[in-house]
């Protein structure tokens, strides 16, 4: 089976670019099993992961496409409204795999977002005030249920707990046959190159216990653009990110890179 797992698409600003992301490739897209979006798919996903998928219609069956969001497909939206992000993927035929296992054959893949602990490096409190003053998430998302307050890295936190809890359960399930995680957010700061500095612990938490106790084959992440595929114990660690046009002089080589088989 080809699979592509694909993070950090960010539809919405490489149309903007008046870039195709896939140009070149559309052959192989359309030959995969299964194309796996782990989160930034687009901004605004109200009205644009419509756009996308209608985009990614035209290249290959959508019943063959899964999403979870990344921090992006929140923005000018609230971290507590997956509900609506599940309708509008279900709508197309797309799976939504929030705290979802797929099975390919003999391999499982467990989804989530994972969000952040925010405990790297300076700790969780320092890290929390930095990344509120500095990022983006915390002026676009709004939290429904808090009178649509703005997004604090608390909530985050709070996400990142309840998914750990389910990626936890999931992983000691048995399974007879190989396991792979599949997150926005990385499992490990070796992922992390310079330019995260300052900002690590948003993107990345260290889950290397949980990592070495169950020894999953293979860890798909992204949101960190430009990170580094690594190893934790026999874990392997990829980076699945694509990234902004601006980042990115080749999609195709890239996400050619990323097609694998099992
Ligand atoms: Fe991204
Ligand atoms: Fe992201």
């Amino acid at each position: 089976m080809k699979l592509l797992f694909l993070s950090d698409l960010h539809d919405d600003f490489w149309v903007d670019a008046d870039r195709d992301l896939f140009e070149g490739i559309e052959d192989q897209i359309g030959g995969l099993d299964h194309l796996l979006i782990a989160g930034d798919l687009t901004n605004k996903p109200k009205v644009r992961w419509k756009y996308a998928f209608e985009r990614l219609s035209k290249l290959l069956p959508l019943e063959r496409v899964s999403v979870f969001p990344g921090n992006h497909d929140f923005y000018d939206f609230c971290l507590d409204g997956e509900d609506r992000l599940e309708q509008i993927a279900s709508a197309f035929g797309v799976g939504y795999v929030q705290k979802k296992q797929l099975v390919f054959g003999s391999t499982r893949v467990l989804c989530a977002t994972l969000w952040t602990d925010f405990e790297l490096g300076a700790g969780r409190t320092i890290n929390e005030s930095h990344a509120s003053a500095r990022m983006n998430d915390f002026r676009h998302i709004r939290v429904a249920s808090k009178g649509y307050r703005k997004l604090r890295p608390s909530d985050l936190v709070l996400a990142h707990r309840n998914q750990l809890d389910w990626l936890s359960g999931a992983l000691a399930e048995d399974f007879d046959g190989q396991t792979f995680v599949a997150t926005h957010h990385a499992p490990h700061p070796s992922a992390l190159d310079s330019q995260h500095d300052n900002i690590a612990a948003a993107y990345a938490s260290d889950l290397s216990e949980l990592i070495l106790k169950h020894r999953p084959e293979r860890w798909f992440f992204g949101h960190c653009h430009g990170g580094k595929n690594s190893s934790v114990g026999d874990t392997q660690l990829i980076n699945v990110s694509l990234g902004y046009p601006d980042e990115i002089a080749d999609p195709a080589a890239r996400i050619r890179d990323l097609i694998f088989e099992i």
